[in-house]
């Protein structure tokens, strides 16, 4: 399967999906990386030798205008699956009506809870024992698309947010990589509110 990665951070995660995609028999390729603003996730794909495009919503004179050419710059690719790692802004109705269905993210807490821009900070300010990250389908919504897979990570009492993102960052780098092995391989069964990858045996 072919995947473009929108990022638009300090791209740790494009970076384990590229080191997840380096080994052999992984089943999907990083054709592209798309990113929304000058960000160090264009220097990784630089570094990898991979395409990669900015898309910066300041170039545009609308957010209508821009969610068409981010969806022109990555329907160039002809993509198999689109990869939110760490993109920052909310796709509209155009992306969603050409990648819907196979566009992926992942967010830092364990949705439904604490969606948004600061699902860590909103974590460790309530007070949560437990968080961690979600990796999900994109809907029209924030962070409420079907659920892919979920894994806890504990909040530690000295946790500040760099510390306890970070540790949820490792987790985010090993659960985004396999999910997009299990999707290339067995696709995504979606009835709209719920998604399911097929077991191995299912047939
Ligand atoms: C990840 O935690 C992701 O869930 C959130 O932004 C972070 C991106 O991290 N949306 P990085 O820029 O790849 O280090």
């Amino acid at each position: 399967a072919t995947v473009v990665v929108l990022a638009s951070g300090t791209g740790s995660l494009l970076n384990a999906l590229l080191a997840a995609a380096r080994e052999p028999g992984y089943p999907a390729k990083i054709v592209a990386v798309g990113v929304d603003r000058v960000c160090q996730a264009t220097d990784h794909a630089e570094a990898a030798g991979i395409d990669h495009f900015r898309v910066a919503v300041k170039d545009y004179p609308d957010r209508a205008a821009w969610d068409h050419a981010l969806t022109d710059a990555v329907a160039a690719y002809e993509p198999d699956l689109v990869v939110s790692a760490g993109f920052m802004k909310i796709v509209g109705p155009a992306f969603l009506e050409r990648f819907g269905g196979r566009f992926i993210n992942t967010h830092p807490a364990l949705l439904p809870s604490f969606p948004g821009a600061h699902g860590v900070r909103d974590a460790l300010a309530y007070g949560a024992k437990v968080t961690g990250c979600t990796v999900h389908l994109v809907d029209g919504g924030v962070d409420t698309g079907p659920i892919l897979a979920q894994e806890a990570v504990d909040v530690l009492p000295d946790d500040d947010e760099a510390a306890l993102h970070e540790r949820i960052k490792v987790v985010e780098r090993r659960l985004l990589a396999q999910v997009i092995a299990a999707v290339a391989t067995r696709g995504i069964v979606s009835d709209g509110r719920k998604a399911e990858i097929p077991d191995e045996r299912a047939h």
